[in-house]
């Protein structure tokens, strides 16, 4: 299998895995990427079984609208049963970086919401330390240059997202470099920079159920020592 058959079997398995929690009433956070896509995909033929999605940026809006999926604003919305979405990386504790599409700011947001993080991935995003996938920053445009300099000062090395505005009108600065053996402390870190909106780490809301796309089929993982 390719990669991208790899995607769509585990955007098949995430329908697969949420559809026994569906109820009418209930609206489930839909994440970004070719990986959600695969996702989104799947879930249109249980369309019928629940109420509706928050989408994590324009493009997975207009995909699920597509599919005649109703769209809330996370603000209508109280409560989300589950959020599905992909990663760029992740460890064995469930921690991500996400944000390689660039919307990890409305990822973030969605994901913070709901009672369950399922992140679908193919098996080559598995690492031991998170870091070799450059980390999305995404920043207020007339901060780009001073949080660029803070962040050659926490040992990495920005680079300027060209031509790329986030659904927030922001920039992202990727960041080269960086082997995060704390991904927590280094997840409020950068947060606590001046002019950054927020970044691709997703540590102190890890996911809470991975499902992994692998040759041999999908396998179901948890957090190591859970
Ligand atoms: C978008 C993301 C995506 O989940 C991440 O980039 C993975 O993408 P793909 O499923 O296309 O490999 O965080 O901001």
């Amino acid at each position: 299998m390719n990669q991208n058959e790899l995607k769509a079997a585990v955007g098949q398995s995430a329908a697969d895995y949420i559809e026994p929690l569906l109820t009418k009433e209930a609206v489930i956070g839909v994440g970004t990427g070719s990986t959600a896509n695969y996702f989104i995909d799947a879930l249109a033929k249980s369309r019928h079984r629940f109420d509706g999605a928050v989408a994590s940026s324009q493009a997975t809006a207009d995909r699920l609208k597509k599919h005649g999926i109703p769209v809330y604003d996370l603000n209508d919305v109280n409560e989300l049963l589950v959020y599905v979405d992909g990663a760029d990386e992740t460890n064995p504790n469930l921690e991500l970086i996400k944000g390689g599409g660039g919307a990890l700011t409305r990822e973030k947001i969605v994901a913070s919401v709901a009672r369950q993080f399922v992140c679908i991935v193919d098996d080559t995003k598995l690492v031991d330390v998170l870091g070799k996938f450059p980390l999305p920053v995404e920043v207020i445009p007339m901060a780009r240059s001073a949080v660029a300099r803070k962040l050659v000062g926490l040992g990495g090395q920005p680079v300027y997202r060209q031509g790329f505005v986030t659904d927030n009108g922001n920039m992202i600065i990727d960041v080269h470099g960086l082997s995060i053996t704390d991904p927590c402390a280094m997840e409020d870190t950068i947060n606590g920079l001046t002019g950054v909106v927020t970044q691709g780490l997703f540590a102190k809301r890890p996911a809470d159920v991975l499902l992994v796309g692998r040759e041999s089929g999908v396998e179901e993982l948890r957090p190591a020592g859970s």
